[in-house]
């Protein structure tokens, strides 16, 4: 194999930059800082293979520089950033890096599922402030997750994880979804209608990818849905939620609170979420744990390899 241009748009962590093979000629050291339309078009028009991320617009303008590119690599599982029919049609293979952050996103949609009702995040905020008069019998009353009723939107590996982990919890699991799913032994879920889903769960976790179909899917109509003691996680993408119409439910108290890991338009969180104590706000943090972040970049490595020698990619989305 000759010299293959590889450009990589943004810092990954070091573990992955070291097992970046030799033979590969680096287009830039990578940095942090987000990549402009400009650098993006330089990187497209000189490499091999690219890996990018979820923040960089892989657009048609983008690609049209691309006459050398062979894949891309995305540094994530959802690939909404990229426009696929166009890649397609320059004969660039894109891959993304499922399975390696089914766990880590299911773990943070737990976090966010157990400390929005109980409080966690407002609880430690007191008891910093160095005013915290003593337990009282009535102080900070959360509400239970036991027991309670788990509403899974989006069936996939993420979708089932996050399912999985309710068993410890006693938690009956409904879920909406494209497809039947049937559960692992010892578990046990029911497919039911979104509509339903939304209005008999006590905690709502998404987990549909970000499409034409699925943007906005929880709307102003659907929220009014939800049970005014339920609460609402959020780890998939921001546009499959109406933010205005959230806000709103949220101020009216139409639900009971909302933990979300990301927002409409990153890295913008809207003011009015901030001022609100019943939402937990996350920088989209889901895959963010080093031994995952590793695991991604390995992945795109993998797949970069393959295409470039010939072989079939391994994790091939267009
Ligand atoms: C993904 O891989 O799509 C995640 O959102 C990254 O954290």
């Amino acid at each position: 194999m000759e010299h293959p241009t590889l450009y990589v748009t943004r810092l990954l962590p070091q573990p992955v930059l070291d097992a970046i093979p030799r033979q590969y000629r680096m287009l830039t050291e990578p940095t942090d800082l987000p990549s402009t339309e400009e650098t993006l078009r330089r990187g497209f028009a000189a490499a091999q293979a690219v890996i990018c991320t979820l923040t960089d617009r892989i657009d048609a303008s983008v690609l049209s520089h691309a006459t050398k590119l062979k894949i891309i690599a995305n540094y994530a599982v959802g690939y909404n950033n990229i426009d696929l029919p166009a890649a397609a049609q320059r004969g660039i293979i894109v891959t993304n890096t499922p399975d390696v952050l089914t766990d880590a996103t299911a773990d943070l949609t737990w976090a966010l599922l157990l400390a929005l009702p109980r409080r966690v995040l407002e609880g430690d905020a007191w008891a910093r402030t160095g005013r915290w008069p003593g337990w009282t019998p009535t102080q900070m009353l959360g509400a239970d997750v036991s027991g309670k009723t788990l509403g899974i939107i989006g069936m996939g590996r993420i979708g089932q994880a996050v399912a999985q982990r309710a068993v410890g919890f006693r938690m009956p699991v409904i879920y909406a979804g494209r497809h039947s799913i049937s559960s692992p032994p010892g578990v046990s879920w029911t497919r039911r209608p979104l509509d339903d889903v939304l209005a008999e769960s006590d905690f709502v976790s998404l987990h549909v990818p970000l499409t034409e179909a699925t943007r906005h899917l929880i709307d102003r109509r659907r929220l009014a849905l939800m049970k005014p003691t339920a609460f609402l996680i959020n780890t998939s993408r921001g546009p499959v939620i109406d933010e205005a119409a959230l806000m709103s439910a949220l101020e009216t108290k139409t639900i009971a609170g909302a933990g979300l890991d990301v927002y409409e338009h990153e890295p913008v969180v809207p003011v009015r979420f901030v001022s609100l104590p019943n939402v937990i706000l996350l920088p989209h943090l889901g895959s963010a744990t080093l031994e995952t972040r590793v695991r991604m970049g390995l992945i795109c490595l993998d797949n970069i390899a393959a295409v470039l020698e010939g072989r079939p990619a391994l994790n091939q989305v267009n």
